[in-house]
């Protein structure tokens, strides 16, 4: 079902095009799909990562990368998400990739999520993924608390020691008794805080979801 928004997608790309590429697994296919795209078809594109992971797998896949130095307004910006609500808010950051993600949805002109079915949601409901400065986490815990959100730093899968951001920060699961989008936008503006995985659905101009018998388009 992730193959079939991936597919689907690529529909939109376009010869010429500056691409945002998100992270996780059904970018993943995206990329690869891209690369064979581009190479049969010759296609001019030029693609801004948003992780290190999907920056080799786009070299790898043939495909011209390029910054938002170079581009700061890309054409087109195709990424995954955690939980899509029928509004179109989203939670990201499943992958710990929230923050370039923001940053490269909020510059495109388009910013399009492909997901399967499983991540649509009646209403948001999971932990929300934060991204913090390592130096503000003791405070960060401390005020999320008062403001009676549960923070959980996020530890690599053999416990070793705290996950870390490709920009060298914590990733804390933060849990709210009800994902009020407005409320967290509010609260969640506490120093230390570089971003966090809530994504307005005013950010969002199209959810493609992978269904068994198709692709279905949801603006
Ligand atoms: C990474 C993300 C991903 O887009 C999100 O986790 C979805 O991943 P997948 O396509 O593997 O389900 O936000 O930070």
């Amino acid at each position: 079902m992730k193959e079939i928004a991936a597919e689907k997608a690529l529909e939109f790309v376009e010869n010429g095009m500056i691409l945002g590429l998100g992270s996780g697994s059904t970018v993943r296919i995206f990329v690869e799909k891209l690369g064979e795209l581009v190479r049969k078809e010759r296609l001019k594109v030029e693609v801004i990562p948003t992780s290190y992971d999907t920056e080799i797998l786009a070299v790898k896949n043939g495909l011209k990368v390029s910054s938002l130095l170079e581009h700061p307004e890309p054409d087109l910006c195709v990424d995954g998400a955690d939980q899509v609500d029928r509004k179109l808010n989203l939670i990201k950051g499943g992958g710990g990739a929230l923050t370039r993600e923001k940053i490269v949805a909020e510059a495109s002109k388009k910013f399009y999520v492909v997901v399967d079915e499983s991540k649509l949601v009646e209403r948001l409901n999971m932990a929300i993924p934060v991204e913090i400065l390592p130096f503000a986490y003791g405070f960060v815990e401390r005020r999320l608390k008062e403001l009676g959100y549960n923070c959980n730093l996020r530890t690599s899968v053999r416990k070793l020691g705290p996950v870390i951001s490709d920009n060298g920060n914590y990733i804390a699961d933060v849990e709210a008794k009800e994902v009020d989008v407005e409320k967290i936008e509010r609260d969640f503006r506490v120093p230390g805080i570089i971003e966090h995985g809530v994504f307005p659905s005013e950010m969002v101009d199209l959810v493609i979801v992978g269904r068994r018998d198709g692709a279905e388009i949801i603006r």
